[in-house]
């Protein structure tokens, strides 16, 4: 079976080299990969845009176990925090948005190192990236937040050859999303000024493909085992999740929001949310499978 295992393996990078890299520079194993977000109005959630249109992108909060803007590293699996100390008032409402999927935590990371090259007169050619949305759950109350603070974050790599284990690469895509949903232990109770305790968990994977040989489910990352149905499941959730809130959003929350606007509703969520309706509706749509 392994050995069958083996030369399919085999079989598929052989299918793929030559098929991939298009040239320029790839990242080094564990350089720094800096998380760069949407900066947006936290009175409507709309990103912000500058006079030439352009989305305004702007460094994610400073942990404070670094005293950097979040990164990860390229590569490194593990377990990683990052705490945000003290969550500002338009940071506050900004979460009411994000964990009611009313705006994405849209981000992005570099797909490449910038090059360095330097032709007179020639332009730079431009930074490439990769999306990268951070799907936090949790539930809205009308005092506080609950925050479910324990993310998984899948990143692949465009297929290669590698030649080293720690070999250097081009990110291909991503994925981040609060885990545990229904934890309480795995959640944090949040008001404005509070600090937000991010644990994240990362995983690469080599190529595009979701882990999967010919039914077998068990698969070799870069570093440990997952299990493919695992990782189906969850995105496939996260999709399903991500289908439901934004048709509930357009749907009735909206309209509500646009309605309690013109009441003065007090929070951006105050219309429409109710003490207990919120939190059966987008927290748990997501367990629909
Ligand atoms: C984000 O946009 C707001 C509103 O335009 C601005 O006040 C703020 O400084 C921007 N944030 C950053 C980090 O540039
Ligand atoms: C992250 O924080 C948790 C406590 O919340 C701690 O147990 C864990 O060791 C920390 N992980 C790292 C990598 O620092």
């Amino acid at each position: 079976m392994r050995l069958l295992l083996v030369s399919l393996w085999a079989l598929g990078l052989a299918a793929r080299v030559g098929a991939t890299d298009t040239g320029g520079p790839s990242h080094r194993y564990a350089a720094p990969l800096h998380v760069e977000c949407m900066n947006r109005s936290s009175e409507t959630g709309e990103h912000i845009q500058n006079e030439r249109q352009e989305i305004q992108w702007i460094p994610f909060p400073t942990c404070a176990e670094t005293d950097r803007p979040l990164e990860f590293h390229y590569g490194v699996e593990g377990s990683q925090n990052c705490t945000i100390p003290s969550v500002s008032d338009a940071f506050f409402h900004l979460l009411e948005f994000y964990i009611h999927s009313d705006a994405p935590l849209s981000c992005r990371l570099p797909a490449r190192p910038r090059a360095q090259v330097d032709i007179l007169n020639e332009p730079q050619p431009a930074q490439e990236y990769i999306p990268l949305v951070f799907a936090l759950a949790g539930t809205l109350q009308l005092s506080h937040l609950h925050v479910s603070t324990r993310m998984n974050v899948l990143l692949h790599t465009t297929p290669k050859r590698r030649i080293r284990a720690h070999d250097t690469g081009v990110l291909d895509s991503g994925v981040a999303y609060s885990t545990s949903t229904l934890d309480e232990s795995a959640s944090v109770k949040l008001i404005i000024g509070d600090p937000l305790p991010l644990r994240f968990s990362v995983r690469w994977f080599p190529t595009p493909e979701l882990p999967s040989t010919d039914g077998t489910v068990m698969w070799q990352g870069m570093g440990g085992h997952v299990y493919a149905s695992t990782v189906v499941y969850v995105v496939l959730s996260f999709l399903a999740g991500a289908v439901v809130a934004g048709a509930w959003f357009y749907g009735k929350v909206l309209p509500e929001r646009l309605r309690g606007r013109g009441l003065g509703g007090a929070t951006p969520l105050g219309a429409g949310v109710g003490g207990n309706g919120v939190g059966n509706g987008w927290g748990y749509s997501k367990r629909i499978d």
